[in-house]
């Protein structure tokens, strides 16, 4: 399994489709997407050699994500692809849920075992002005649609100071609602000068309220991602918090990211990462590949150090997928 001179092993990839994204988000792509096209990023084919390249070096878990990955037309294919990769047992996929309802039928039937979408907000003006779009009530039909066919589902909201950090709304909703809502600290990018600085509140403050109200946490299972979970006897729903400016946040890191066009990423902040593309083009590369990545992984570093500085500036959120 490919592993680091830290001695964490990474069973977890996670693979950016594109890196285009049709929402504006205020966190994310303020001003829209203006990136390369669609020719720009992988093709299938070279997918398919990422996808087996780590499958053969003991990845378990694929996540599709993007920018956006439903703005690829060959996403169900490339969830099939993922799916029935050999040694790949689960397929999950990262998406801002505006082709949910319509696709998640293909996208099950493809493999997909598990869904992460990101709703900042329940309320459709506030959920409006933070993407740009009217399409909250779309999404939540989505969300039945997905929890009826016995998907785990989890919620992304990017937590902020003076837009959606009121808890009332969301924890309503996780009473009957059997999905894992995570709540996000917000991460600097280099979209938005200021933003991180407006908005940026750490998460230990809704944990203490939390612990108040009778959430107790839930044990981490030795693969579990970068959420601390909570759960509550009234409440279908878990909660997770994801604080990735706290001290031990990457002594659990599990996970490897390729981006769209083909760079391996050891970390979402601070490497330019490492171009796979020239070894992608035929079957025949695949053990060379193994090594240039084994090689690469000798340098991922023990954390990103953010906690010492409390900041520090990923331009790779869009373009990686978180
Ligand atoms: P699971 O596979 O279900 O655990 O999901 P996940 O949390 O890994 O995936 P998701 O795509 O839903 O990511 C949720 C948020 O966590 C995103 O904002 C990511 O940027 C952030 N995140 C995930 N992994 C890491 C990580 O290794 N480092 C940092 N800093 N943030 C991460
Ligand atoms: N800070 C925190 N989370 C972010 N995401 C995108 N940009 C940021 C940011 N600046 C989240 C999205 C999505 C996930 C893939 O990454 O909300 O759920
Ligand atoms: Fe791993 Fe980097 Fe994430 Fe830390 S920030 S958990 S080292 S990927």
């Amino acid at each position: 399994m490919f592993s680091d001179n830290y001695g964490r092993r990474f069973s977890y990839l996670r693979l950016s489709v594109t890196e285009m994204c049709n929402f504006r988000c205020t966190y994310c792509l303020p001003n829209g997407y203006s990136g390369p096209k669609a020719s720009a990023f992988l093709r299938r084919d070279e997918l398919q050699r990422v996808m087996r390249v780590f499958a053969a070096s003991g990845t378990q878990k694929i996540r599709l994500t993007g920018g956006e990955p439903s703005l690829r037309a060959d996403l169900a294919a490339l969830i099939e692809d993922a799916s029935t990769t050999p040694g790949i047992q689960r397929v999950a996929l990262t998406t801002n849920g505006y082709k949910l309802r319509q696709s998640i039928d293909d996208w099950q039937a493809a493999g997909l075992s598990q869904l992460n979408l990101s709703i900042d907000s329940l309320d459709p003006q506030q959920f409006h002005a933070i993407t740009g779009h009217d399409r909250l009530a779309d999404i939540l039909r989505g969300v039945d649609r997905a929890l009826g066919l016995q998907l785990p589902v989890k919620i992304n909201a990017v937590y902020m100071r003076d837009v959606n950090d009121q808890l009332g709304a969301f924890l309503h909703w996780l009473k009957v609602n059997p999905v894992t809502l995570r709540f996000i600290e917000v991460m600097e990018t280099g979209a938005q000068p200021g933003f991180f600085e407006q908005h940026h509140v750490p998460l230990s403050n809704v944990k203490q309220q939390l612990l108040l109200e009778g959430w107790q946490p839930v044990v981490r299972r030795q693969d579990a991602g970068p959420a601390q979970e909570f759960w509550h006897p009234d409440y279908a729903g878990r909660i997770g918090l994801i604080m990735p400016y706290s001290r031990d946040f990457c002594t659990t890191c599990n996970r490897l990211r390729v981006s769209a066009q083909g760079k391996l990423h050891l970390c979402l902040f601070g490497e330019q990462g490492y171009d796979l593309r020239p070894w992608l083009q035929n079957d025949a590369q695949i053990e060379e590949l193994v090594q240039v990545i084994q090689d690469a992984l000798t340098h991922k570093t023990a954390t990103h150090g953010l906690h010492e500085r409390n900041t520090g500036i990923t331009r790779d959120l869009s373009m990686l997928g978180g």
